[in-house]
């Protein structure tokens, strides 16, 4: 089965591609390369450098490279961004997505699986399932909704079975392929690079939250981990579309990922308390017992100390990241 990847040359993308070539599946890549890397993407792997705003060229391409499978990463990815610049996310993030789902729709395409994100829902002190409130605080998290809400009628009304799969923060790398975001705004990425002396030290947005530190508590999902539920989707979608929040279902605060860090790197790494950052929730963290029970998926790396450790191993092999 060949499996359009967009967004294949970036963090997340990348690593499911290359995961799907290991499964035996056939992969095209279509990125614009804005924010992903020629290097990301793996070798066996069709290259299509585009940009899905062009979506008249979608149905042709899909027909000719004999596409089965979608799976759509590519979009603007930063929560900030977006209350800065807000038709990034509810234009083009929806726009190209919109784009993406007419020509799957045309061409007749029945599988589909999007890369959603907790950011759809309201903040809780508790694990975060599928019925909680859906309540974004974003434009980047509204426009994820309002492509879910386009999925569900798509199923509706022309039987296109799809995933959206809410992502909490993807972290840790896989063999040759790592977080390189420029500029980097996630937290072990940033931490690492403290190690790597490319930063000074690391600022912590508050320390002053109702978590057993006072710093936020966030949870981190090792990206192979990731990359495994959207097989485990991909094979289960002929029973019928879902969405699923994904997880490691485990909270690590900001301090604890900092002192983690030290342990793996042997480096001190300075940090800096700051005042809290508008709009961080204390507490983020998944329930995947749907996705545990409907699959029988479950993270085979759910420590922390393993996840930094990949990250780390990556970073210092890297230390200009996918650059030469
Ligand atoms: N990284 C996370 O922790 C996280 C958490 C929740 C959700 N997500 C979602 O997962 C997806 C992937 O995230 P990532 O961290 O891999 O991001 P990334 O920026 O590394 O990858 C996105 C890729 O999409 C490409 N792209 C962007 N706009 C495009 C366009 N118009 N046409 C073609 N290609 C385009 C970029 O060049 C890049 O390679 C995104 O949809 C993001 O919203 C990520």
């Amino acid at each position: 089965m060949r499996v359009l990847v967009t967004g294949g040359a970036g963090y997340i993308g990348s690593v499911v591609s290359a995961r799907l070539l290991e499964r035996g599946y056939d992969v095209t890549v279509l990125d614009n390369l804005t924010a992903g890397h020629r290097r990301a993407i793996p070798a066996g792997a069709r290259f299509v450098h585009a940009d899905l705003a062009e979506g008249a060229m979608l149905p042709h391409l899909l027909d000719e490279e004999r596409v089965e499978a979608v799976m759509h990463f590519a979009a603007n990815i930063k929560v900030g961004e977006s209350m800065r610049m807000p038709m990034r996310y509810l234009g083009d993030n929806v726009r190209n997505a919109l784009n993406l789902l007419d020509a799957v729709t045309t061409v007749g395409l029945k599988r589909f699986i999007f890369s959603s994100t907790a950011a759809l829902f309201a903040p809780s002190d508790s694990p975060i399932g599928e019925g909680d409130t859906i309540e974004p605080a974003s434009p980047y998290g509204e426009s994820k909704l309002m492509i879910e809400q386009a999925l569900r009628w798509l199923d509706a009304t022309t039987g296109l079975r799809y995933a959206a799969l809410r992502y909490f923060n993807a972290a840790g790398a896989w063999g040759n392929l790592g977080e390189d975001h420029r500029p980097e705004s996630h937290l072990i990425p940033v931490v690492l690079k403290v190690a790597l002396g490319e930063n000074g030290k690391v600022g912590i947005f508050g320390d002053d939250y109702p978590t057993s530190d006072g710093t936020c508590v966030r949870d981190y999902i090792h990206v192979v981990d990731l990359a495994d539920a959207h097989i485990a989707c991909l094979g289960a979608l002929e029973q019928g579309s879902r969405a699923y929040n994904l997880g490691n279902g485990r909270g690590f605060s900001v301090m604890e990922v900092v002192e983690v860090a030290r342990r793996v790197t042997g480096h001190p790494i300075e940090a800096e308390v700051l005042p809290r950052r508008p709009g961080d929730s204390p507490w983020l963290v998944a329930d995947s017992s749907r996705i545990r029970e409907e699959l029988g998926w479950s993270p085979q790396m759910p420590d922390l100390e393993t996840i930094v450790a990949t990250a780390w191993e990556w970073h210092r092999q890297h230390p200009r990241g996918y650059e030469e």
